[in-house]
């Protein structure tokens, strides 16, 4: 699935998601703009908690928050029955301010501060992911000190090679995340854990990698995890209540790619479960899945104005749009490929091969290469499809330009979630101030 579910074009040509025009969306809230679209956002995580559920009735699904932390989509998942996994204290309160019980959350992170240990376990969330020695030290100190016995779940790295970007691969021998299992560092971990009186060992958790097209890694690296765990049984008596072989899950970007089926999915990771928990003569575990992009991805349609247009002779045609790297790095940073088409008239006339550059002072910033588009004019309205996970997650305010607005649309209206950054937003935390701009210059 490419567009969201509810998208329309109409006969006018202009394109509709969630019953509300794109033109329409754009001239009241500006451009760049995000769309979120609501049915598509519920139908994403109702088809992926039941192809777990429906197989395997302990399974829990949590949103990777990662990919992105509005509280008003964390709210909606929250609605659908998932969870919250959160990376940060930003993400821990951004699930409070979302009213998610922090019973329902999993905290994560490669180098969780004190503070942000601290600050979980007096919320009260549910397990705490370690990922390495320092961290067992730390939280049992915190634990101790608030008289709490934390329930925890090691992260493991089980050296599973996955077919994916080499930046989002995670579950490779070399890597920042998890507690090798192949040196011993795993075991170790067990060890310290089980004898830290603050720390709960409840089980195991991976996470090999994201945007991942097919499950072979995936099945593997559960099967290696629960091998992992039943030894550790056998030696340390220690029974893992929980499993979770995280998220991953991949979407497609373009026409030309195709979504892994998560039915089909959800029957190789069960499968591999119930089949190495017979062979290893391990109760079935609560499984819980993290999946961040698959959620929350193809609901989200970035909306680009079409500005400037520079023809190099034999070379190539770029066309600028009003946005790029500052809301969406992916392509800069993994070479990520996406696809457009225009929003406010007919997808049809002659069609020629153009480069969309962003608008950032950076010769990197170019959202897509090579598009095969009608040709495009200023003032033109582009719709990026496959833009809700990953993009405004990690946006940022290079050439000081303003982050983009939020939208939610749903049954023919729109509901703002996130207004557009002003200039006031982005000079607030500069504490040296030299003098205030007159109010007519800028907005
Ligand atoms: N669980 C853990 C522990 C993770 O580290 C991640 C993603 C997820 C779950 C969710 O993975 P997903 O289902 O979304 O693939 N910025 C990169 C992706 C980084 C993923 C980081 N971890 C991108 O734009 O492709």
């Amino acid at each position: 699935m490419l567009w969201p579910i509810t998208t329309q074009r109409l006969d006018s040509g202009e394109l509709v998601i969630g019953g509300v025009s794109l033109p329409a969306l754009a001239r009241e809230f500006g451009t760049p703009l995000y769309i979120y679209d609501e049915e598509t956002l519920r139908a994403r995580a109702r088809a992926i908690r039941e192809a777990f559920v429906a197989r395997y009735p302990r399974s829990r699904v949590v949103y990777a928050s990662k990919a992105y932390a509005a509280p008003a989509i964390l709210r909606i998942f929250n609605e659908e029955g998932l969870g919250l996994d959160v990376v940060s204290e930003g993400e821990l309160v951004a699930g409070l301010r979302a009213g998610i019980s922090p019973g329902e959350m999993t905290l994560h992170g490669n180098n969780k501060s004190a503070a942000e240990l601290r600050a979980a376990l007096r919320a009260g969330v549910a397990h705490v992911v370690i990922d390495n020695f320092d961290e067992i030290v730390m939280l049992a100190e915190i634990a101790a000190s608030l008289g709490r016995v934390q329930p925890v779940l090691l992260r493991l790295n089980p050296g599973v090679d996955v077919h994916t970007h080499h930046k989002i691969a995670t579950g490779v021998n070399d890597s920042k995340f998890g507690f090798p299992v192949w040196d011993g560092s795993a075991e170790r971990a067990v060890q310290s854990a089980l004898s830290a009186p603050g720390l709960q060992l409840d089980g195991y958790h991976m996470h090999i990698g994201s945007q991942l097209l097919d499950w072979n890694g995936y099945r593997l690296a559960i099967e290696e995890g629960l091998a992992f765990a039943a030894e550790m049984r056998d030696r340390y008596g220690n029974v893992p209540a929980v499993f979770s072989p995280g998220g991953g899950f991949g979407i497609a970007y373009t026409a030309a790619m195709t979504e892994p089926d998560l039915s089909g999915w959800a029957g190789a990771a069960i499968s591999a479960v119930t089949a190495s928990c017979e062979r290893f003569g391990l109760p079935l575990p609560e499984l819980v899945i993290e999946p961040g992009r698959t959620l929350v991805g193809p609901a989200g349609v970035a909306l680009y104005e079409i500005g400037t247009r520079k023809e190099i002779e034999g070379v190539r045609t770029y066309v600028s749009v009003d946005g790029g790297m500052a809301d969406n790095i992916r392509p800069a940073l993994y070479e990520a490929r996406y696809t457009a088409e225009i929003a406010n008239r007919a997808h049809t006339g002659p069609i020629e091969r153009v480069t969309l550059a962003g608008r950032y002072c950076e010769s990197g910033d170019l959202l897509i290469q090579d598009i095969d588009l009608p040709h495009l004019e200023r003032g033109d309205l582009l719709a990026v499809p496959g833009a809700g996970a990953y993009s405004l997650a990690m946006a940022s305010n290079y050439n000081l330009s303003l982050r983009p607005a939020v939208v939610l649309v749903s049954g023919g209206t729109a509901r703002l979630i996130r207004r557009r950054e002003t200039y006031d937003d982005l000079f607030a935390t500069d504490v040296v101030v030299t003098s205030v701009v007159p109010a007519d210059l800028v907005k």
